[in-house]
């Protein structure tokens, strides 16, 4: 195994279109073979943040922080609600703060949903970024009924590409040159319209 892959879906439903791309983007990577993809399905039981909590978090988020600490990429999907991440991600994300789990992480956003998430992914590459994180990729998927069949999988050869191809920017990330990686993440935290200031350094 060349890269270990965590991906998270911020959408708890199960016919959803965000966990339909990580479908798409884990059938691709498993046809390659040398990528190990783990899921990090419980975020739903992850308790709500406080920090008076953190000394013992419990069982849903430890599993969290595992899965965090033994990837080598992340790929997060999810879907935007009313301008924002989903707040369980959100929430997620926010216990990931005080250990500085996601420093120097390479990350790859998208979001499937009716207007492409751009709000989503702004959001979610600023969180990120102040965490210390790389987002080197990212994707949006608008209107993505229209391109699914009826139970929901993705079926237009279009968005099947642009998926495989951030699925590929993950699993490269890892091994770009530290400046290589800093120009991807500066181009897209700057596009995204956030101070490039807020950018980690290679670890
Ligand atoms: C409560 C709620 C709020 C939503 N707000 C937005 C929004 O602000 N922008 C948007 O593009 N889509 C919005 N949508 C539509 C979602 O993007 C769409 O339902 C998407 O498919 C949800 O992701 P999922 O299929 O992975 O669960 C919203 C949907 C819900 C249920």
């Amino acid at each position: 195994v060349s890269c270990r892959l965590l991906a998270i879906c911020g959408s708890l439903q199960a016919r959803s279109a965000n966990l339909a791309a990580l479908d798409v983007a884990e059938a691709y990577l498993r046809r390659r073979g040398d990528v190990s993809i783990e899921h990090a399905r419980g975020l739903a039981a992850i308790p709500a943040f406080n920090p008076e909590l953190e000394a013992d978090p419990g069982p849903a988020l430890a599993a969290f922080l595992e899965q965090i600490s033994r990837s080598d990429v992340v790929l997060i999907a999810t879907p935007e609600y009313a301008g924002g991440i989903a707040g369980t991600l959100k929430n997620a994300l926010d216990w990931l703060v005080g250990a500085g789990s996601l420093y120097g992480k390479p990350i790859v956003v998208l979001s499937a949903g009716t207007s492409g998430g751009v709000h989503a992914r702004r959001q979610l590459i600023q969180t990120l970024t102040w965490q210390g994180a790389h987002v080197v990729g990212e994707l949006a998927i608008a209107a993505p009924r229209t391109k699914s069949d009826g139970d929901g999988r993705f079926t237009d050869a279009a968005t099947i590409a642009d998926i495989e191809a951030v699925a590929q920017i993950a699993v490269d990330a890892p091994m770009l040159s530290a400046d290589d990686r800093l120009a991807r993440v500066r181009e897209i935290v700057t596009s995204a319209g956030i101070e490039p200031d807020h950018i980690a350094p290679v670890v």
